[in-house]
């Protein structure tokens, strides 16, 4: 089967064809029905995120069941599944302490399956691992069942990969917070993927003002139908000054959804007296934040990191589908572009320049 390798950070990815096995005991095969194109990604093939290579990539998806491994009941061949990116193993401290998005054995294992070895082979007979165990950029996949969650046969294979990532984690990461209340001001840094969906939970959560902060004209433009309010262009203006303006002094809640750690610190400038920051993307790992730590003290600012919505990944998958099927959350409307396998590359570059929207790979 095709898949779409890293081999080297700072080149192209390679699609070639890959060997699969079957799966494994609680593990599950799957045909790819879908892959949506993540900034996280990115970071792996630049080098600003570390994993083992070869590796292939693609964290964002969905899938139907094709075989299962020995002792598989939660799901069946035929079953259309979004893949959370992070599986838990429900017997460690996070996973049983109610947090299974940060279960640790998950990432201990990280880009290997829970038993510690790997099911893909190049040509040459290379183990390839799997980014998130799901490893999407491939017409396959083999993953474990705590990955797979059921879909209704009526929702698109495209949404249901949107919901893997995007659409969970920026939902997610207004939904679960428990500083945000009904009527908040938000503000969200970053209005891509991500940032599109921390909008939307803004407004499911009513929130009176939801400021939109980017560098792309483009972007902001087209973050309007998802409900932001008021629109700042970072390129043009100081932000901080201009979100402070616009609310008479700060926000309640900011969002950061780009990664770095300026905008980190821009999200804290921006709240108002007991405000909370939310750092949602995943900054290059060498970044670091300066940050006014008197204003913190004296104001009583809230920062706090945000993993996969905060919380269970299917709990959110439930919620955000039931938003999706009440017409309350526009999915569809955020895919914009389409790509094969074959067109993987010239996926990322159109992400890295800033094109509006989500890109995914459609598989047939
Ligand atoms: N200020 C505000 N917005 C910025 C800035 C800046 N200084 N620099 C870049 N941006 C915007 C980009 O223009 C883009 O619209 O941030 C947005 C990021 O969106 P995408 O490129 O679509 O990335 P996305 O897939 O949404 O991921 C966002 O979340 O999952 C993490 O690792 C991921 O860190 C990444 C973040
Ligand atoms: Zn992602
Ligand atoms: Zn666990």
């Amino acid at each position: 089967m095709k898949a779409a390798v890293l081999y080297e950070i700072h080149e192209p990815l390679r699609v070639v064809d890959l060997e699969i096995e079957d799966p494994k005991a609680g593990e599950v095969k799957v045909n790819v029905g879908a892959a949506g194109i993540c900034l996280s990604d990115h970071h792996f093939m630049e080098g600003t995120g570390t994993t083992v290579r070869p590796v292939v990539l693609g964290h964002e998806g969905s899938g139907i069941v094709s075989e299962v491994g020995p002792g598989v009941t939660a799901v069946k061949p035929g079953d259309r599944c979004i893949l959370s990116f992070v599986s838990h193993c429900g017997n460690c401290t996070m996973c049983q302490s109610g947090s299974p998005q940060l279960c640790l054995t998950n990432r201990a294992t990280g880009v290997r399956q829970f038993d510690g070895t790997t099911r893909l082979k190049d040509g040459e007979g290379q183990a390839v691992h799997q980014l998130s165990k799901i490893s999407v950029f491939a017409e396959q996949s083999i993953v474990p069942a705590q990955a797979c969650h059921p879909v209704p046969a009526d929702v698109p294979l495209e949404v249901a990969a949107l919901i893997g990532c995007c659409v969970t984690t920026g939902v997610g990461a207004v939904i679960n917070n428990p500083m945000m209340k009904a009527g908040a001001t938000v503000a969200v840094f970053g209005v891509g993927g991500v940032g599109v969906n921390v909008i939307q939970g803004a407004r499911l959560m009513n929130a009176s003002r939801i400021i939109a902060v980017d560098i792309k004209r483009e972007k902001l433009d087209f973050c309007k139908r998802f409900g932001a309010t008021d629109f700042v262009d970072a390129s043009k203006v100081d932000p901080v000054v201009a979100v402070r303006e616009l609310t008479g002094g700060g926000v309640d809640m900011a969002f950061e959804v780009f990664g770095s750690g300026k905008t980190i610190a821009q999200c804290v400038d921006v709240l108002r007296p007991n405000g909370t920051a939310v750092m949602v993307g995943l900054a290059p790992e060498a970044d670091r934040a300066s940050l006014e730590v008197t204003g913190i003290v004296r104001n009583q600012k809230h920062l706090m990191g945000c993993y996969y919505g905060s919380a269970s990944p299917h709990e959110t998958f439930n919620k955000v589908l039931d938003f999706y099927q009440r017409g309350l959350i526009d999915i569809s409307g955020q895919i914009t572009r389409r790509y094969s396998l074959d067109q993987i590359n010239e996926a990322f570059e159109d992400l890295v320049a800033g094109k509006a929207g989500r890109g995914v790979i459609a598989y047939s």
